[in-house]
């Protein structure tokens, strides 16, 4: 049996048209059931579905040979123990850092003035700032970043951007694109050992789905 772990939301939405591609369907519509436990039309395959977050720990501890997971969600796992063979190019988006309008970034930067920064990415954002050179102090939350820097809990964010949308309803704006992201194809590499035979065809199969 192969196990294939998947987040509900966009990278269910947007992988599945890559499965269907590759000529697996799902026997159910996770969307709608409570199970977790989703069977394929591939009687060796099944989905198993779980937090974005929580993807990379499944499949680095063996509780799914493969799953799919934002760049951003890996980066900061850290990717220890997976393998990562194929960015499948879906949920696209940046990772930007983020500021009211009226806050002068560049200068901040410039002067060398320590900010203030609001993210769930504390890890991304930690070496983007490393790699500047710039102080910062980093203040972690778990959602609705946009809101700190209209509260005064920070100067700026680093956040997904995809369409803009959020940062503009919130007078904010982009300052600085800090990596472009998709989701990736990661493998448990005992897997890839053990159930090699499956596993490298299915991969092949879903870089074909991912290119075409
Ligand atoms: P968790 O539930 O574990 O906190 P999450 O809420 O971030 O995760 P999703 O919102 O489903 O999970 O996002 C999954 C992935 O989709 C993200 O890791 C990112 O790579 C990508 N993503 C997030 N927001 C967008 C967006 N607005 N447009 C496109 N892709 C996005
Ligand atoms: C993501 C991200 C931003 C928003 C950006 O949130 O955290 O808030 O999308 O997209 P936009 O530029 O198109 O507005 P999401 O919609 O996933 O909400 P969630 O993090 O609360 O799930």
């Amino acid at each position: 049996m192969i196990t294939l772990a998947l987040s509900k939301g966009r990278i269910l939405d947007e992988t599945l048209p890559l499965l269907a591609a590759a000529g697996i369907g799902l026997a159910e519509n996770p969307e709608t059931s409570r199970r977790l436990i989703v069977a394929t039309s591939r009687p060796d395959l099944r989905i198993v579905l779980v937090r974005a977050s929580d993807v990379p720990t499944y499949v680095q501890h063996g509780g799914a040979d493969l799953g799919v997971v934002g760049l951003d969600t890996l980066l900061e796992h850290g990717g220890e123990g997976l393998y990562r063979p194929l960015d499948l190019g879906v949920a696209r988006c940046r990772m930007s850092v983020a500021a009211p309008l009226d806050f002068d970034y560049a200068a901040a930067v410039k002067q060398g003035s320590r900010i203030r920064v609001a993210t769930k990415f504390t890890r991304i954002a930690s070496d983007h700032f490393a790699d500047k050179g710039v102080h910062v102090d980093l203040i972690k939350l778990y959602g609705s970043m946009e809101l700190a820097p209209l509260t005064g809990l920070a100067d700026a964010i680093v956040d997904l951007v995809d369409t803009g949308r959020t940062l503009k309803a919130n007078r904010l704006r982009a300052v600085e694109e800090i990596m472009g992201v998709s989701s990736h194809l990661i493998v448990n590499p005992a897997s890839l050992k053990l159930k090699r035979a499956a596993l490298a065809p299915l991969i092949e199969r879903l870089r074909a789905a991912s290119h075409g």
